[in-house]
C-alpha cells in the first residue's frame, strides 16, 4: 500500500525541531513494514542538496504562487523516497524555512505552503506522473489545506490523515487572499476553515480530515480544554470522535549511547565510564570547568515562551545562588530577546554557565550525552522528544507535568527515596519557584548514588522504538484507506 507523507521538516533535509525527526525516522520505520511510502517536502535549497539522485518527474503548472516543478529522489540514509515540490517560493527559504532573519514570518508563507498542499491533491488526483497514494497524511498547518483540496476535488479514494505535531502553530491568514490559494467563500465557515475572522489551514485540516492524529495521549486530551485548545478546542471536541493519539518514538540509529558517532565515547547502561568522557568534553565545549562531580544541568530547545524561556531566566539567580556547585550548559536559539539575555548570564558567570546560541547538532548530541540533568521546562508540549533523548543516554529530565511529558517520564515524587520505576522528575507550576524546587529535589536524589543509578537505569532502558508507533499507523491507515486497498494494510 502507498502512503504520502506531506511535510515541511524532515531529516536531514530541513530541520527546525521535532517534526523533521518524527517523518525521518517514522517514514524510515514505515518502509520496513511493507508500506510503500513516499515524502512530498518543499524543495529547499538544503533539500536539494542532501536528496539523492533526484530527476524531474512532472511539471505542475500554475499552483498558488506560480508555477512549480515535482523532482523524485530518496533520502540519503534511509532510501525513503522523496518528492520535492520546486518553485522560486522555495529556492528561497535558504535558512530558516518561516522566518526572515530578523525573526519575522516571510511573507509569502501563506501562498507557499498552499502550493505544497496543492501539489499534494494533484498527486492524489493522478495528475503528477506519480501512482496515487492510499492514504495521504498532513503534518501540521503547512499541510492543513489537502483534505479540502480533496473535497473540492471530490477525491475519495484516497484516506487522507491531519497529524498534529503542535496546535499552537495554526497557519492563519487573512480571509482576503483565498482567492489565492483557491479556496472556495462556502468552505470558510465556523464548522469550516473560519478562525476568528481569518481562515486557518490547521482548522481545515482538522474539519475535513477522515481522521486526525496527534503525537502523545494527554496531549489528545488537554487539546479537548480550553487551556490547550489555542481556541481549536471546540472544533477538536466536535471531531474527537476521530481523534487518535500514536506517541512519537526515537530514530535509535541516530540517537543511542552505544553507536552515536557525534559524541566523544560511547557508552552502555552497563559501563558509564563513556559517559564521564562525555561530560568532560561537554565541559570543555561549553567553556565550563572540568570537574567529574559537579552536577551539570544541560538545557535544550527552541529558546522560546513555550519552552519557558522566560521563567528558566528569571529564576537562573536564585538557581545560582541556591546551587553554588550546579553548573549549566545551554544549547539553543530562538527568541532574540532570550538568546541575549542567556548570553549575557553566560558573560556574567563564565565558570557557571556555558551557552551557545545557534543550531548545531553534534552539540546536541554532546549535550544530552554529557550532562547529568536535562532542564525542560515548558508551557504544553504535544510529545517532548529531548528528554527522551537524555534519558537513553542516562541524563535525568527535570520536565514540566503536560502533554507527552506525563506519558513518558515516570515522577520520582517528592520523598526521599524515588518511587521505584522512576526515570526523571515532573513538576507542577509556572513560577520561579516551581522550576527552583524541582531542580533543589533532582540535585538532592542526585547526591544519592544509588537512587540517582537506579533512576538512570529505568531512563536507558525504557523501549523508546518506532515500531510500536508505526504499527499503529498502519493500523489507523487500514481503517481510512479506499476499500479494495484496505487488506493491503
Ligand atoms: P520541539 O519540536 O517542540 O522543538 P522536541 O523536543 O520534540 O521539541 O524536538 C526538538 C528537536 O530539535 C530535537 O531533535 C532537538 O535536539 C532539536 N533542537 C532544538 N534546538 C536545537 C539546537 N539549538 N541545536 C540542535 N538541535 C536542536
Ligand atoms: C512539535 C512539538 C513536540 C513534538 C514534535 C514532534 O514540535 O512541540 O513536542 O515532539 O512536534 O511531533
Amino acid at each position: 500500500p502507498r502512503v504520502l507523507l506531506v511535510t515541511s521538516e524532515a531529516v536531514p533535509l530541513v530541520k527546525t525541531g521535532g517534526l523533521a525527526d518524527v517523518i525521518g525516522a517514522l517514514a524510515a520505520s514505515l518502509s520496513t513494514s511493507y508500506v510503500d511510502v513516499t515524502i512530498l517536502i518543499p524543495g529547499y535549497p538544503s533539500a536539494v542538496r542532501n536528496t539523492l539522485g533526484l530527476k524531474k518527474i512532472a511539471d505542475l503548472p500554475a499552483l498558488p504562487g506560480g508555477d512549480a516543478e515535482l523532482f523524485l529522489g530518496t533520502m540519503p540514509d534511509s532510501r525513503v523516497k522523496v518528492l520535492l515540490l520546486r518553485s522560486p517560493l522555495f529556492d528561497r527559504r535558504t535558512a530558516n524555512p518561516y522566518i526572515d532573519h530578523s525573526g519575522h514570518e516571510l511573507d509569502d508563507n501563506a501562498i507557499a505552503f498552499a502550493s505544497l498542499a496543492h501539489a499534494a491533491v494533484r498527486i492524489c488526483a493522478g495528475r503528477a506522473n506519480y501512482p496515487v497514494p492510499h492514504v495521504v497524511q498532513a503534518n501540521d498547518w503547512h499541510a492543513g489545506l489537502i483534505a479540502a483540496l480533496m473535497k473540492l476535488e471530490n477525491i475519495t479514494d484516497v484516506g487522507s490523515v491531519m497529524t498534529i505535531h503542535n496546535l499552537a502553530f495554526q497557519g492563519n491568514y487573512p480571509i482576503e487572499i483565498a482567492p489565492q490559494i483557491g479556496i472556495p467563500q462556502e468552505m470558510i465557515t465556523e464548522d469550516g476553515m473560519e478562525f476568528w475572522g481569518k481562515m486557518s489551514y490547521l482548522k481545515a485540516g482538522i474539519a475535513w480530515s477522515d481522521c486526525i492524529t496527534t503525537v502523545s495521549k494527554t496531549y489528545a486530551k488537554e487539546i479537548l480544554t480550553e487551556r490547550f485548545g489555542y481556541g481549536m478546542q471546540d472544533m477538536l471536541n466536535r471531531r474527537r470522535h476521530v481523534l487518535h493519539a500514536i506517541p512519537n518514538a526515537v530514530d535509535l540509529d541516530v540517537w543511542h549511547p552505544e553507536t552515536d558517532k557525534l559524541i566523544k565515547r560511547n557508552f552502555s547502561v552497563d559501563n558509564l565510564a563513556g559517559k564521564s568522557a562525555c561530560k568532560r568534553d561537554l565541559q570543555k565545549q561549553f567553556g565550563l570547568p572540568i570537574q567529574q562531580f559537579t552536577p551539570l544541568m544541560a538545557i535544550g530547545s527552541r529558546i522560546t515562551h513555550q519552552k519557558m524561556a522566560d521563567l528558566i531566566l528569571a529564576a537562573m539567580p536564585r538557581i545560582l545562588h541556591e546551587h553554588p556547585h550546579l553548573q549549566i550548559a545551554v544549547l539553543g536559539c530562538g527568541e532574540p530577546q532570550y538568546e541575549e539575555q542567556f548570553r549575557q548570564l553566560a558573560e556574567q558567570h563564565p565558570d557557571r554557565i556555558g551557552v551557545y546560541i545557534g543550531y548545531d547538532e553534534r552539540r546536541a548530541h554532546a549535550l544530552h550525552a554529557g550532562a547529568d540533568i536535562l532542564l525542560h521546562p515548558t508551557r504544553f508540549e504535544p510529545f517532548g522528544l529531548t528528554p527522551l533523548y537524555s534519558m537513553l543516554y542516562g541524563t535525568i529530565p527535570v520536565a514540566s507535568r503536560v502533554g507527552g511529558l506525563c506519558d513518558t517520564i515516570v515522577d520520582a515524587g517528592r520523598d526521599y527515596l524515588p518511587v521505584s520505576e522512576a526515570n526523571g522528575i515532573l513538576f507542577d507550576g509556572e513560577e520561579a519557584d516551581d522550576l527552583v524546587a524541582a531542580i533543589t529535589h533532582a540535585l538532592h536524589l542526585y547526591m544519592r548514588p544509588a537512587a540517582w543509578q537506579s533512576m538512570q537505569r529505568h531512563a536507558m532502558q525504557g523501549n523508546y522504538s518506532w515500531s510500536g508507533p508505526a504499527a499503529q499507523y498502519i493500523q489507523l491507515y487500514a481503517k481510512i484507506a479506499p476499500l479494495p486497498a484496505r487488506q493491503l494494510f
